[in-house]
């Protein structure tokens, strides 16, 4: 078996603890595949050093990959505390009162006692119980912001999240979010890849100690036409340059960003590729090429029709 790959980590400072997160995580959304593949893609993660595994109560994919950690676990190939495990807060559970027992229904369904990060998945309410995606406007309730971050910080003193944090938050939202929280956001999960660099909102995260992880890091998450990223000429011409691949060339992008990213793969070869990224680098001029892709969004948010002013200053 080839040697288990060190992921650089970075500390959350703006939790509790002192946490680390893994600079590479490995997502599992959506996850139409079988049990089984899940499985056993996750237990090929973790033994080539895959330790951070982003989930979603929205994903259906809280039960496989539990049920791989605790295999896993059972093995002896890792232990909790080198996990890191990530889940997040769906819109219809985004009520004040519903944040506690939505995060201890993904502790039960992940067979775990703690989570490393919790996240609000999107800053967005709407009708419990009802679960029809994309998400109608008529079922949007109003965002107590205030009211569920409190809800957060209580899942932090219980002990039952490590950190806790958000997704899809734009620079105004989060600008929102601290003006009320007493404990501020360990991370901010949102797209991010070559095709929509998000400079702005990293400025803001660092200044705010905020650690940006990196959706979609690919762009191969949405069902649109061609990927800008995967199929852009110039980036196989950098990526030939280097004798690598354009995927790899695009997540050693994200990495001298100083963010971090979670990127799914759930083939063996594919999923080793992504982590072969720490022991080269990109040139000024390579940097400077990248930085003229031409920028637009791949997720446009969950709501249908789409709501314009829910990333307002996204950039
Ligand atoms: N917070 C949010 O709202 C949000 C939204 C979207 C995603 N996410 C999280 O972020 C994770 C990653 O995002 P994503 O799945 O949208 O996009 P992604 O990682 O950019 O792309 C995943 C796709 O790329 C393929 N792939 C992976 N490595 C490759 C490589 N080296 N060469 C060629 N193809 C490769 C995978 O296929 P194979 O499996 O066949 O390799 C898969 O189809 C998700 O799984 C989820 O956990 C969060």
């Amino acid at each position: 078996m080839a040697a288990i790959i060190e992921i650089p980590t970075k500390v959350l400072t703006n939790s509790s603890g002192q946490q680390r997160i893994p600079v590479i995580g490995m997502g599992s959304a959506p996850d139409f595949t079988c049990k089984k593949d899940t499985r056993d893609a996750i237990i090929e993660a973790i033994k080539q050093g895959y330790r951070h595994f982003d989930t979603a109560a929205a994903y259906g994919s809280e039960q496989a990959l539990g049920e791989a950690l605790k295999e896993a676990l059972d093995l002896g190939l890792v232990s909790r505390e080198e996990l890191f495990v990530t889940s997040k807060l769906w819109v219809t559970e985004n009520h004040p009162h519903l944040v506690v027992p939505a995060l201890q229904k993904s502790l039960k369904t992940l067979q775990l006692e703690y989570l490393d990060l919790y996240l609000i998945h999107w800053p967005l309410s709407s009708t419990p119980g009802k679960f029809p995606f994309p998400i109608a406007v008529e079922d949007l309730l109003p965002f107590d912001v205030k009211g569920v971050w409190e809800s957060m910080e209580e899942c932090l003193k219980l002990g039952l999240t490590k950190a806790i944090g958000v997704s899809n938050f734009s620079v105004k939202k989060l600008q929102n979010l601290l003006s009320v929280a007493n404990i501020l956001p360990a991370v901010n999960q949102v797209e991010m890849n070559l095709a929509w660099q998000q400079k702005e909102l990293r400025e803001f995260c660092s200044a705010n100690g905020i650690v940006l992880t990196a959706f979609s890091p690919l762009r191969k998450g949405g069902s649109r036409g061609a990927n800008e990223v995967m199929e852009n000429d110039m980036l196989k011409e950098i990526a030939e340059a280097h004798g690598k691949s354009i995927a790899q060339v695009s997540l050693r992008w994200l990495y001298e960003q100083g963010v971090t990213f979670a990127a799914k793969s759930y083939d063996k070869e594919r999923m080793n590729q992504n982590l072969q990224i720490f022991d080269w680098a990109l040139t000024k001029e390579d940097l400077e090429k990248m930085d003229q892709i031409k920028q637009n969004r791949l997720i446009p948010g969950p709501t249908k029709p789409q709501l314009n002013d829910l990333f307002d200053d996204q950039a």
